[in-house]
């Protein structure tokens, strides 16, 4: 068999291997809880890795780990490669922030996880002042280590988005924020989370997240619907943004994913206009 028939093989089986594992897989249910169990025990795992990276691009790209070959997605394109997504979703929010908020400042992450958009972000824009929040103690020290280690001014607290009261936010407002893969985790209260992000924020926002509303028609866009319902990922967020009180709303769907069943969409949210003489927030809400 030449190489190309045994890779579109390996990818006909892996596809038809995706579909059946999503139909059986029993279905999730995710809170905070879980997830804080899920993400501490990931995070402690990297401890050893932040020991051993000798300097900050081999900790963005840890060998073995960021670099190991994956069924992904590349320009809607299924694909068995080594495909840094890291460096492409971290591409796409620079190119958001470039586009929409360039004359921002200061910028905070909600659910940070590892820190690393954020050592990257503040190594390419030494100017701006940045800041991580996240759930897991882990993560948050480990951000904190490697901010050290690398010499990269970066703050990172501890911090529930959803359920933390207003005294909890402990950093400064910031021009903009976003998130990467954090909503993801809220199938309940991402409605509240953004009001909050959005109560701590001057400008505006950016997200990539995986909105199934928005997944192509396809056999993929389709399994990824199910697997997305099956892990209890974010859940009508297409609504709960078309509610919030914004000026403007920007989408766009990638076609680029490090998981071959995620079509990641890039919003861009502003802010209504504030009236400098009469400065209007929108008010944060608690947890249901
Ligand atoms: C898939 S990871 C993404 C981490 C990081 N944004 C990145 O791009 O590498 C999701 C992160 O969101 C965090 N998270 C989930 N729910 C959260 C919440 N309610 N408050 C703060 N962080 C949360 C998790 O602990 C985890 O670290």
């Amino acid at each position: 068999m030449t190489q190309a028939r045994a890779d579109a093989f390996g990818r006909l089986a892996f596809l038809a291997k995706a579909g059946y594992i999503s139909l059986r897989r029993a279905k999730l249910r995710r809170d905070v809880a879980s997830v804080g169990t899920e993400y501490s025990a990931g995070w402690r795992q990297y401890e050893h890795h932040l020991e051993q990276s000798a300097t900050l691009d081999q900790w963005l790209k840890i060998p073995g780990v960021d670099d190991a070959p994956h069924y992904c997605n590349v320009e809607a394109r299924l694909r068995f490669e080594s495909f840094d997504s890291a460096t492409f979703y971290r591409a796409q929010l620079a190119r958001a922030l470039r586009t929409h908020f360039p004359q921002a400042r200061s910028i905070t992450e909600y659910g940070s996880g590892l820190g690393r958009n954020l050592l990257v972000l503040k190594r390419e824009q030494p100017e701006l002042d940045v800041y991580g929040y996240e759930l897991c103690e882990p993560g948050v020290q480990i951000g904190r280590r490697a901010a050290r280690k690398f010499g990269l001014e970066v703050q990172y607290a501890p911090l529930d988005f959803v359920n933390a009261a207003p005294s909890d936010f402990k950093f400064p407002e910031t021009d903009v924020a976003f998130t990467m893969f954090a909503l993801e985790q809220l199938p309940r209260g991402s409605d509240v989370a953004m009001r909050n992000i959005l109560a701590h924020v001057r400008l505006g926002t950016v997200h990539i997240e995986p909105v199934p509303e928005n997944y192509p028609l396809t056999y993929r866009g389709l399994v990824g619907r199910l697997d997305h319902w099956k892990a209890d990922y974010l859940r009508g967020f297409e609504r709960i943004v078309g509610a919030l009180p914004l000026a403007d709303i920007r989408r766009e769907v990638l076609r680029t994913s490090h998981n071959p069943l995620m079509f990641p969409t890039l919003y861009v949210l502003r802010k209504a206009a504030v009236d400098p003489a009469r400065p209007e927030r929108v008010p944060a809400l608690v947890a249901r």
